[in-house]
């Protein structure tokens, strides 16, 4: 039966069979299959892997640190990272339409790679061992969601970013081909991947662009980033995790309302919570979080975040809603 170490045995072996001596690159996301994938292939073929890990700026506190430190430290992985913040933001620059931002954060993504893969490229072939490799997190419920029509309407195209275009210079490496999520998670621990890591709720390949309603610029993203961290801190706290699906944190960027702060009048911004339950978030309802979470949540954050003067809680269910306000 099941068991994560035999799991591992038998894909480390899988993957020394396809790869032999040659060089792999990967993808790091922050996410849970990128880090398990590159995890076990380092396992198999240890520095013939080379990791790519792109900071689009759109990520939340703490997530390059958690990679750049905590995933290294515990995987000994090579890493390059490319940091495409100053492109991601130019490119973005008076963008409000959500379709447009995640197509802008696909293609930019895809060129920040591209230039280092070049570099890495050539790198390996004046070595003497050509490049000839890419990981990919793929999962059981994506091959089959790939392979067969499952006819649900694309309400909105959702660039995996780290995943990347089907490139045809390399062959692929899907070490999770046959895994379910919790099983990945499983293989992780195993492995000693940070709990961050392997542990985490979802969260979209766009990131934060698609979290600020309006045109994402570098001041916006700091609030929002400052906002998130904040319930996510009170969230885990609270112990909450486990009950909550994910918790997507939205500023109104454009909306600004009257408040009052000290002697003062404020016209700032609002924070949306948007903590859903569900299984698969193909539907949702939204969390009964207790009110005194909710109130520790506001508290700090009209208190803790610049130009942010009032919370509000989201309680639509998906349907109608979407988990994601974008
Ligand atoms: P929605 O908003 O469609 O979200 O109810 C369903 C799940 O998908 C995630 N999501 C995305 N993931 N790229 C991703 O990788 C995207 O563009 C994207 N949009 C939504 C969302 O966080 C939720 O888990």
């Amino acid at each position: 039966d099941w068991n994560s170490g035999n799991v591992i045995a038998e894909q480390v072996a899988r993957i020394r069979a396809q790869v032999g001596g040659g060089r792999v690159l990967s993808a790091l996301s922050g996410g849970v299959d990128s880090a398990v994938s590159t995890a076990l292939v380092h396992e198999a073929v240890g520095d013939q892997l080379v990791a790519v890990f792109v900071d689009h700026g759109l990520l939340r506190k703490g997530e390059r640190e958690q990679v750049e430190n905590d995933y290294v430290a515990s995987t000994g992985v090579r890493l390059v990272t490319v940091d495409a913040r100053e492109r991601f933001l130019s490119a973005l620059e008076g963008v409000s339409d959500p379709e447009q931002k995640r197509k802008i954060i696909g293609r930019e993504f895809i060129r920040a790679f591209e230039q280092v893969q070049a570099d890495l490229i050539a790198e390996a072939a004046a070595e003497g061992e050509p490049m000839r490799f890419l990981v990919q997190g793929t999962l059981y419920p994506d091959v089959v969601e790939s392979g067969g029509g499952s006819g649900t309407a694309n309400i909105k195209s959702h660039h995996n970013v780290g995943g990347l275009p089907e490139d045809l210079q390399f062959e692929l490496v899907e070490p999770l081909r046959t895994l379910f999520k919790d099983e990945v998670r499983a293989i992780g621990r195993e492995l000693g991947l940070p709990e961050a890591i392997v542990g985490r709720q979802p969260f979209p390949g766009p990131g934060l662009g698609i979290r600020i309603v309006g045109e994402v610029t570098a001041d916006r993203l700091e609030i929002l980033r400052d906002a998130d961290a904040i319930a996510r801190e009170e969230l885990t706290k609270a112990g909450l995790d486990g009950e909550i699906w994910q918790c997507p944190v939205v500023l109104l960027a454009d909306v600004r309302s009257v408040g009052v702060q000290g002697d003062g009048r404020t016209y700032g911004h609002p924070i949306v919570l948007r903590p859903v339950s569900s299984e698969d978030a193909m539907t949702a309802d939204w969390t009964r979080l207790p009110y005194d979470v909710l109130s520790r949540i506001s508290n700090r954050i009209t208190n803790e975040v610049k130009d942010v003067n009032r919370v509000v809680l989201d309680v639509t269910s998906k349907p109608p809603g979407t988990i994601e306000w974008e």
